[in-house]
């Protein structure tokens, strides 16, 4: 009989974000060994105490950590959570310089212990980070990317869900591009079930997504990460679960086409730059970066989101 190959998760990073992730992977079972790491010894006992105090509750994941970086030795996936967050106003971009170096710091490290491990992004801006993991390792493509916008096209999909009256799961929408301010959704390819989004229709038969309801959708994607720092100071959860998926996608080798970040090499011209594409991921990470149908609107807005994040990539390159 062959035992299943234990899968270790380190979540790099003991803040909200990452202990939700860590407590989101518990719940799912998206991983048999969750560690979390961060320089805060007292945080990060903390929180590996009061998550292992509930794993009598949840699936067979155990979970430990501590602040020394050898705990993260041979992961399967490393997410990277550690990092500054957004103050109530400030973009994602704004939080460049300072995330950066606290990736170029840690980084080399994490990969040299975990040789084999697929590396997640989380921080943000985590397009611009994604592209630096990228310079300062010599991973293979593929093997670093960032969730991207698949938090973004969670809130798309609930938004529309929630005016249709129907699951989540039956929306099919994508936000593409920068994880920020020049995001922008997918709406020419966009369905509900089998109909087009254009199609859809309430029970008088009245179309239910005229262009400016699809403004107001998009205005309140884009800033849904900003009403909810005002209110709480940062957000957590669902990146959290957004995160566990993109593991499970990895460690159990799905083939899931989720819309991550990865950099791009000649994707519609676009070089160098990572931003968030619907793409095949797997085991060993993004297996292939998709194209898709684009109208005018979309090409113009794809190449508009790629030049803001190429001028902050050019400052750390
Ligand atoms: C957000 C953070 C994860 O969009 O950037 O909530």
């Amino acid at each position: 009989m062959t035992l299943a190959r234990s899968t270790k998760l380190t979540v790099v990073g003991a803040g909200s974000v990452g202990s939700s992730l860590a407590y989101a992977a518990l719940i799912r079972g998206s991983a048999r060994e969750v560690v979390l790491y961060d320089i805060a010894t007292a945080r990060v006992e903390a929180e590996v105490l009061d998550l292992a105090h509930g794993t009598p509750f949840t699936g067979a994941s155990r979970i430990t950590g501590g602040s020394d970086i050898e705990v993260t030795a041979e992961s399967d996936v490393v997410v990277i959570t550690a990092g500054a967050k957004q103050r109530p106003g400030q973009t994602r971009l704004e939080l460049a310089g300072v995330n950066v170096g606290i990736l170029e710091q840690m980084m080399p490290r994490l990969a040299e212990l975990s040789p084999n491990a697929v590396f997640v992004l989380v921080t943000n801006p985590c397009d611009v980070l994604t592209a630096v993991a990228e310079r300062i390792t010599d991973l293979p493509p593929g093997r670093i990317f960032s969730s991207g916008t698949v938090l973004d096209s969670a809130r798309l999909r609930w938004l529309v869900a929630e005016s249709a009256g129907v699951a989540p799961q039956s929306v099919h929408a994508l936000i593409v591009g920068e994880h920020g301010d020049t995001e922008f959704p997918l709406w020419s390819t966009a369905t509900i079930g089998q109909t087009p989004l254009s199609e859809w229709t309430d029970a008088a038969g009245a179309l239910l997504f005229p262009r400016e309801r699809l403004e107001m959708l998009t205005h309140d994607v884009v800033n849904a990460a900003y009403k909810i720092i005002e209110g709480k100071g940062a957000t957590n959860y669902a990146i959290g679960l957004s995160g566990a998926r993109i593991v499970e996608a990895v460690l159990k080798d799905e083939r899931r086409i989720l819309p991550v970040s990865s950099v791009l090499h000649g994707f519609r011209g676009i070089d160098g730059v990572a931003l968030s594409l619907p793409s095949i991921v797997g085991a060993g990470g993004v297996h292939r970066v998709l194209d898709m149908p684009l109208d005018a609107r979309e090409e113009q807005l794809l190449q508009n989101s790629a030049e803001a994040l190429r001028a902050s990539i050019a400052l750390f390159s």
